[in-house]
């Protein structure tokens, strides 16, 4: 028996789910021994719980459930919180698994880490470098000989054009416009965040919220 886990019961989890659904038995055949759980913190753990039809396991359950195989993905949106869950998790208990829409689209050369998720209508055109736990929302794409790093978020219809560096945690918000940088590469930095809607046409340094059009500082007063 295997246990495939999808980390995170909200939102975004429940979106993803169908798509893991899809490669079931695809993955593992037709007569598949194996089963496609929620998994959620023991914290919010409550008893008998299932989300759209799935049981919701705590995490303490799913990594000691006696099974043949464990694979798990992460479908929580606080970066933060997916490195952590990540790194907790030792590689001889679970492994991760990538989940891909039947519409996403990957051409050639492109380097994808683990435990990606690519919802639908997405594309990653080529020689693009993605890292670790990268999520990649309905509608976005990641153009030729990107670089982007661990546990980067892209909320849905993220334009990232060519040539662009991407850095670790960065958070690029809905609708988001990332100029080309053939000559000289513009660079999200890390933890960086982009505004929904916003036209980046600079690098953003590491931390720094920028919104509109072209793409400035956020100043709270
Ligand atoms: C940029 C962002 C992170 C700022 O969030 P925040 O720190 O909570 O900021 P606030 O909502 O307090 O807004 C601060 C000011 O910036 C403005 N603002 C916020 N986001 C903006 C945006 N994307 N473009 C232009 N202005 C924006 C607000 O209107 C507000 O203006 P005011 O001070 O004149 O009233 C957030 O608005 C955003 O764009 N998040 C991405 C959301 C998203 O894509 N979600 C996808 C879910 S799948």
């Amino acid at each position: 028996m295997k246990l495939y886990g999808v980390i995170g019961a909200g939102g975004f989890g429940k979106e993803v789910m169908p798509l893991a659904a899809h490669w079931l038995p695809i993955w593992d055949g037709i007569e598949h021994d194996s089963e496609l759980v929620f998994v959620v913190e023991d914290q919010y753990f409550t008893q008998n719980q299932r989300v759209n039809g799935y049981r919701v396991m705590s995490m303490t359950e799913f990594l000691t459930a006696p099974v043949s195989e464990r694979r798990f993905n992460i479908s929580i949106g606080n970066s933060a919180v997916r490195e952590r869950i990540a790194n907790s998790i030792p590689a001889d208990v679970a492994t991760p698994f990538s989940i891909h829409a039947p519409n996403h689209v990957s051409l050639d050369g492109n380097s994808i880490g683990d435990g990606a998720i690519f919802c639908s209508f997405t594309n990653v055109t080529s020689n693009a470098k993605i890292g670790r736990f990268f999520h990649g929302n309905i509608y976005s794409y990641v153009a030729h000989d990107c670089v982007i790093g661990d546990f980067v978020t892209f909320a849905p219809g993220v334009m990232c054009n060519g040539h662009v560096v991407i850095e670790d945690h960065a958070y690029i918000g809905t609708g988001a416009i990332i100029r080309d940088g053939t000559d000289k590469p513009i660079v999200i930095g890390r933890g960086a965040v982009v505004g929904m809607g916003a036209v980046v046409t600079k690098s953003v340094p590491p931390g720094v919220t920028v919104i509109g059009n072209p793409a400035k500082p956020l100043i709270r007063d």
